[in-house]
């Protein structure tokens, strides 16, 4: 029999240098998207794919990523003497969905140095990791395939996403063969960010992983690798070869919605997306955007 994988780790401790100066005092994990923040969608999924014992790694500015998960019992007592249960939801909804831990990554060293920070509290077993740039639409089917998945081959699996050549350097880039299932192939190969000339595919790596709890190990002796930082994906490579140790590393691809939230103009797409597709704001939105497109030259 094996155990249900319950714990998740969320990086979350990046400096937000694209959005400045709106994360100047603030994680870019916190900016908004629509009226909630871009962590609690990554939290929700992570909850709504039955894992319940979360690990953020942050960095400075670490409160209000405390706060926002923490009970305000002022704003609660208020709400609640007003007699205002809609809102009182709302702030009491973050505080009951998981369980959050959180910890420091001290010297910022990359993303593979942040997982690395997660080894105590994940322990010997298999775990999720997301990163909270990529927001996955809540109505597409992702994490839970790839939990199947690292039960069913013992291996380690990321998420891919097939992306125009012309944006493979922004991602972890994989070589892969097919697999007797159509939405998962092999990993024989992982390249962070490279360019579209030598890129092995245009599958890109987007952020969910879940991981064999050997990958501490890997990280311990993986040296700084691009941009000078220690990289997941260079970890990863290491466990795609070593099949015998490891399990090694299988894609599940994916063909449904995402955002990404860490590049300016695609922030703003989702939260227009988003907002449309919602039934408080949809349908005004659509008018405004008819009409907004007509009037632009
Ligand atoms: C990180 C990873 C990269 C991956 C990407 C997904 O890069 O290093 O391999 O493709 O997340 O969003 P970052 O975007 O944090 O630079």
């Amino acid at each position: 029999m094996t155990s249900r994988i319950t714990k998740a780790v969320i990086p979350a401790a990046g400096l937000g240098t694209r959005f400045l100066p709106a994360t100047k005092a603030m994680p870019k994990e916190m900016l908004p998207v629509v009226d909630k923040p871009a962590i609690q969608y990554v939290v929700e999924e992570a909850v709504a794919a039955g894992l319940d014992d979360l690990l953020m790694i942050v960095g400075r500015n670490k409160n209000a990523l405390a706060n926002h998960f923490d009970r305000v019992m002022e704003l609660e007592v208020t709400l609640a003497s007003k007699g205002d249960e809609a809102k009182l939801a709302k702030v009491e909804e973050p505080t009951n969905l998981a369980d959050i831990h959180f910890v420091r990554q001290g010297d910022p060293k990359g993303l593979g140095h942040a997982v690395s920070r997660a080894r105590k509290h994940v322990g010997n077993e298999p775990f999720a990791v997301l990163l909270g740039d990529d927001l996955i639409d809540a109505r597409d089917v992702l994490l839970s395939r790839m939990l199947e998945e690292q039960v069913q081959r013992n291996a380690s699996i990321v998420a891919l996403l097939e992306v125009d050549p012309n944006q493979i350097h922004l991602y972890g880039a994989a070589e892969v063969e097919p697999t007797d299932e159509p939405d998962v192939v092999r990993i024989t190969g992982l390249v962070e960010k490279p360019a579209k000339e030598v890129a092995p595919s245009n599958y890109a790596v987007i952020g969910r992983y879940v991981l064999r709890p050997e990958v501490f190990e890997v990280l311990e002796r993986t040296e700084p690798g691009k941009g000078g930082e220690i990289q997941l994906t260079d970890a990863l490579m290491e466990m795609a070869g070593d099949v015998e140790g490891t399990g090694g590393v299988y894609g599940v691809v994916f063909r449904g919605r995402r955002y990404d939230t860490g590049d300016k103009l695609d922030y703003i797409k989702a939260v227009v997306q988003l907002a449309a597709d919602r039934d408080d704001l949809g349908v005004d939105l659509r008018a405004w955007l008819a009409d907004f497109v007509t009037r632009t030259p």
